[in-house]
């Protein structure tokens, strides 16, 4: 039966070695908790690092870890120190981490960080690969694996491969500053789906792929040679009902059942009715925002001091990447915070901040959770939050009251949370009076709505939703597929080649014969495919034409052979092999021209990069070279302005980058039939745009028309690259 891979740097195991023994337990983090509830449903093998350097282990204790995983349907990847040193706690978390968080200045970038990153992520592939059977799906989670999907998409081509970011991907101008940022791109890009928390992150990343890699974009869809990649946002959910029915586990306990932790908590619940617990949890990351909520409850108090022996904040706050410098410098401050603010408040009777430094088991969370009258979650930056969801799902009274930062992925989804911005003290503290005040009917008015979605949009819809997607994707890549040329197709093709009497080709310029440039002029053939195209041209009873756009002086210049026939200007010029003269396909009246050039030229202003290329019958806005979002818009602007104005006559041809008016009566298709015979029993023709559709409408059904890319034709094939259109070339010689 086939299986899914899941692959994140972290397992949902922690493993720690004690005297020699392993100690086992669960993995903190919105990951691992998270995906833990999608694997433990079965099916799964999850593949990733067991949290040990390699040289803490011998044999002995490598082999009760393969066990102690493989019991828990899990493999591991090792890494040794160097690797935890350079992968982990440099490129991973010295580097990704806080530059998508936005905190640029924390950032530093190494050469040896980024070389260790890619081998690990090897090491990666290299573990996937070998576990993968025919029919396995493969989901890679995380900023440690961003190249991963690549690899394993050049090790096994035909694997359908998941992405999922828990953390922000931020703007482009961000982003930007990576110094290996198009390899991080196109690691991602080897992935058939790739899912974000939020459509903001979701539209980061189109907009560094647009920008970086100029690739180009169909709404969601990424097109990648002959690949397509869907983009999608997924806000991750929570186990709802697992939290739900702890809570009300919890509700029942009998005295003997309860923990030391709840014991503590009673003290101050018991003291008085009206006292309230603010409960606040995360991992002791920088981007939590926990210094400043401390700061914020201390402006609280000073502010509302009727609160002070009332209003107890209690502070977990989970040990995290601790070798990394700034965790261990957010150690101190935390400490030093709470120990001032403790000592500022304090009375015989009463300290103002628990403060706990260490995970907790499941049953203390729901401890914690349960009993906390408020939950504080104000990151400065955060992927999701999935305490703030668990915090709701434990509500079985419908009564407590989230403050939410608006910063946290979750606030999108949580519009009945208190939302507040986490660098405004005074709006925390004011948020801190307000949730304290908040009357019990609005409580439960707003706890039903949250908890009506957290328990619709729960981790396993997440899972499901994400699926199938990926799956959706399989039947895409198969329709395209169909109409790819393959080894079959391609042994037809040639062999309808050789055995004909009487050929006629026809081949595009741009996009088929070269690649895009972003500047025209250096778009030229190489030696190569000129010796291959005079070969073809000086084959007995074979007509070759070049069918391009360009005009007759750029084809001059480059294809001198006058074996070849030359159409410009999307057809309105002609020069037939042997001729030397150009000629027109009947006479035009450019008067329009002078109506248009100016309008575009107020285009060219606005737009930078783009410019303007006046060819006798057509004029052409080309903008590969502007900022791809915003030629967006002008695209949509131009094409709105210019269907109001033009008349009959004239066509708006919507190119690669480019928007070209032009007389209607003209084009490929027009000219070239005009070159089709009787005697011809092998017709070809080859292109890359919109402006080949007409050619291929105009031929012979029998005619082998190939559209290159993976974009919809009504070409017979679709071809994938202009590598592949190259190797064609030189099978027919
Ligand atoms: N958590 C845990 N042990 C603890 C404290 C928290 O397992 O002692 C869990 C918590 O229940 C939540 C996750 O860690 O599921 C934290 O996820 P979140 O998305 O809030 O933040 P992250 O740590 O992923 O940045
Ligand atoms: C966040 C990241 C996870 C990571 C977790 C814990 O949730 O998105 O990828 O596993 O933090 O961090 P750690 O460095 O301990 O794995």
């Amino acid at each position: 039966m086939s299986k899914l891979i899941i692959v994140s740097n972290r397992l949902p195991l922690n493993i720690t070695i004690d005297n020699d023994n392993l100690s086992v337990s669960p993995s903190s983090g919105g990951l691992a908790t998270g995906m833990s509830s999608v694997h433990n449903q079965g099916g799964s093998l999850w593949i990733g690092w067991s949290g040990i350097e390699d040289e803490k282990l011998d044999l002995n204790l490598k082999e009760k870890i393969k066990t102690e995983l493989e019991n828990e349907n899990c493999a591991s990847v090792s890494l040794n120190k160097n690797e935890v040193d350079d992968f982990y706690y440099g490129l991973s978390n010295k580097a990704l981490w806080p530059l998508f968080h936005y905190f640029t200045e924390f950032s530093s970038f190494d050469n040896t960080q980024w070389e260790s990153y890619k081998k690990v992520n090897q090491k990666f592939a290299d573990i996937v690969i070998a576990n993968l059977s025919d029919g396995d799906r493969v989901w890679v989670h995380d900023y440690q694996l961003m190249l991963l999907p690549a690899m394993i998409r050049k090790m096994n081509p035909n694997v359908t491969i998941g992405f999922f970011l828990h953390i922000p991907f931020p703007s482009f101008e961000i982003f930007r500053i990576f110094p290996w940022r198009e390899e991080l791109l196109n690691g991602v890009l080897g992935s058939d789906l790739i899912g974000f928390h939020t459509y903001d992150y979701e539209r980061h990343f189109m907009s560094s792929v647009k920008r970086l890699l100029r690739l180009n974009v169909n709404f969601n869809q990424i097109e990648q040679n002959d690949r397509c990649i869907t983009v999608d946002t997924f806000p991750m959910g929570i186990d709802y009902d697992k939290f739900w029915n702890a809570a009300l586990v919890h509700d029942e306990l009998k005295v003997n059942q309860i923990t030391d932790l709840q014991k503590q908590l009673n003290l101050h619940i018991d003291s008085s009715p009206s006292n309230k617990l603010i409960l606040s949890i995360d991992r002791l990351d920088y981007t939590k925002g926990i210094v400043n909520r401390i700061k914020a409850f201390e402006v609280f108090l000073e502010t509302y001091p009727q609160y002070k022996e009332k209003v107890r904040l209690v502070m977990l706050a989970v040990p995290s990447r601790s070798d990394v410098p700034q965790y261990k410098k957010l150690k101190r401050q935390t400490d030093e915070i709470v120990g001032r603010v403790n000592g500022k408040f304090s009375t015989v009777n009463w300290t103002p901040i628990w403060y706990f430094y260490r995970s907790m088991s499941f049953d203390n969370l729901i401890d914690l959770y349960t009993s906390s009258d408020i939950a504080m979650i104000t990151p400065v930056r955060d992927g999701m939050n999935l305490v703030a969801k668990e915090y709701v799902s434990t509500r079985t009274s419908k009564k407590g009251v989230l403050i939410l930062s608006e910063m946290a992925g979750a606030s999108q989804e949580m519009n009945e949370a208190i939302l507040v911005n986490p660098s405004d003290l005074n709006a925390l503290a004011d948020s801190i009076k307000k949730a304290v005040e908040m009357p019990d009917e609005e409580q439960i008015k707003r706890n039903n709505t949250l908890q009506k979605r957290l328990k619709r949009y729960n981790v396993h819809k997440w899972a499901n939703d994400f699926m199938s997607s990926l799956i959706k994707t399989e039947n895409q890549i198969d329709s395209v597929k169909s109409t790819i040329i393959g080894a079959k197709e391609n042994k037809k093709i040639i062999s309808s080649f050789k055995n004909a009497n009487n050929r006629l080709l026809f081949f595009d310029y741009d996009g088929t014969l070269v690649d895009f440039n972003t500047n025209p002029e250096l778009a030229i053939p190489g030696k190569e495919i000129l010796k291959n195209l005079e070969i073809i041209s000086k084959m007995p009873n074979t007509h070759l034409v070049i069918n391009s756009g360009r005009d007759e002086a750029f084809l001059d210049k480059h294809f001198k052979n006058h074996n070849i026939s030359l159409i410009a200007e999307h057809g309105y010029k002609y020069k037939l092999r042997n001729e030397t003269q150009w000629s027109k396909n009947g006479v035009i009246k450019n008067e329009w021209m002078n109506h248009i050039l100016p309008l575009l030229e107020g285009f060219i202003d606005r737009t930078p990069g783009s410019f303007i290329e006046k060819k006798e019958a057509s004029i052409a806005w080309h903008f590969r070279k502007s900022p791809p979002e915003l030629a967006e818009k002008r695209v949509v602007e131009l094409n709105t302005l210019l269907s109001s104005l033009i008349s009959d006559g004239l066509q708006i041809l919507n190119g690669n980058k480019v928007i070209e008016v032009k007389n209607s009566r003209i084009n490929k298709g027009f000219a070239a039939v005009k070159i089709v015979e009787e005697k011809h029993d092998f017709i070809f023709a080859i292109g890359d745009d919109t402006t080949d559709e007409y050619l291929f409408e105009e031929l012979p059904e029998t005619a082998f028309t190939i559209k290159v890319g993976s974009k919809n034709t009504v070409a017979k094939y679709n071809i994938s690259n202009i590598k592949k259109v190259h190797e064609m070339i030189q099978n027919f010689i």
